[in-house]
């Protein structure tokens, strides 16, 4: 079934462009107004809707704080994400107004489960995000919007990341559309980007598997990587982390590029390597001038920096000691493309370690307790 593909997970990566592209499939009319009436929530109730909070774990977690900054640009209200497991213990605030959105790959993690039965009992909408078909937490919800990523089989959660993120677009555009908080033709506009991206996550399929190869190479022997990205960048930095400790057993961090200098600079010896998602530079990005001045931070301390960064940024190609490249894209939906190079590195890194990138040890595809 891996279709001569050597690993399950090798197969999903490479199925990421179709995972975005049947994921937006027949959520939009040929006028390019997204329809999304098999979530079965009225349009009214959407349009009373305050305060969104996303629950999930891991890597859902992370495709959620990517739906936090499109999502409050595009409707103006804010989102909260939240882990799961934190999330019925504090005593969050929710209303019939706050839509509670609870995305899951399987479906079937019992901590998101339990943070959506606490939601509902308070009186709150439920919105599933999820890849599987009939699962408990799709059925407990209120509505659903389902991933068309195909089964995931590999534990590392890659396609469905993608297709999470996909759909989180897809509802926030909708939020735009029925609360008018977007022109017509400026959702149209984000629309046709996202169309764009499937091609785009092919085209770093198809050209940047060699340096990064390399890369995984040269890196093999680290003991420890530093991720760091900001605005959407960061919820990609904390990905790219978890996929590498979950597979290559390597220690890794994620975090906020921001934050270097409040601590984790500290760390950053000789040799150690750190991964930069860099923001695009075109635009009124000043946001990419200050990662890359964190490049030249951590370099001035002899860190070994790899940036995934967009195609032709001269930037990037003159502060970092490897650059994975991306094609351009607006920067909300630049996490669909960022967060591909560096699931190929995690797979090739545990690879060259000589693991099983499928069945990594201590962890299983869906975790059914608390
Ligand atoms: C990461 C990973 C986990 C899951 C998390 C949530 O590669 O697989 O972090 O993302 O356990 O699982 P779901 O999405 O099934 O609720």
């Amino acid at each position: 079934e891996k279709g001569g593909w050597p690993s399950f997970m090798d197969k999903e990566i490479h199925e990421d462009p179709a995972a975005v592209a049947d994921t937006l499939l027949g959520r939009f009319d040929e006028k390019g107004d997204i329809v999304l009436d098999e979530v079965r929530i009225e349009p009214d109730a959407f349009r009373s809707v305050d305060k969104i909070i996303v629950v999930a774990c891991g890597t859902a977690s992370y495709a959620g704080l990517v739906a936090k900054y499109a999502i409050e640009h595009w409707v103006r209200i804010p989102v909260e994400v939240e882990l799961a497991h934190e999330f019925r213990y504090r005593d969050p605030i929710l209303t019939p107004r706050t839509l509670v959105v609870a995305i899951s790959q399987s479906g079937e993690t019992m901590d998101t489960l339990m943070a959506l039965r606490h939601a509902r009992e308070q009186g709150s909408r439920v919105l599933a995000i999820c890849n599987t078909q009939g699962a408990t937490i799709p059925r407990e919800s209120d509505a659903v919007l389902y991933t068309h990523a195909g089964p995931e089989i590999a534990v590392a959660s890659t396609k469905a990341f993608v297709a999470q993120v996909t759909a989180a677009y897809l509802l926030g555009l909708y939020l735009a559309q029925v609360k008018g908080t977007m022109f017509r033709d400026e959702i149209h506009q984000v629309l046709d980007n996202l169309k764009a991206m499937p091609d785009k996550i092919q085209w770093v399929l198809d050209t940047q598997r060699e340096s990064i190869e390399r890369a995984a190479k040269r890196m093999l022997n680290a003991h420890s990587f530093l991720f760091l990205g900001r605005h959407v960048g960061y919820p990609v930095a904390m990905e790219g982390a978890l996929k590498l400790k979950e597979i290559a057993y390597t220690f890794t961090e994620g975090f906020a590029a921001g934050e270097l200098k409040h601590g984790p600079i500290a760390l950053v010896d000789e040799g150690e390597p750190v991964v930069v998602i860099v923001p695009s530079a075109r635009g009124r990005d000043t946001l990419h001038n200050k990662v890359i001045s964190g490049i030249e931070e951590v370099k001035a301390r002899g860190a070994y920096t790899i940036a995934v960064a967009e195609e032709g940024d001269p930037d990037a190609e003159r502060y970092a000691d490897i650059v994975f490249w991306r094609p351009a894209c607006p920067t909300l939906l630049s996490p669909l493309v960022d967060v591909v190079p560096l699931q190929l590195f995690a797979m090739d890194m545990a690879n060259l370690k000589g693991y099983d990138v499928d069945k990594p040890r201590n962890l299983a595809k869906s975790v059914t307790v608390e």
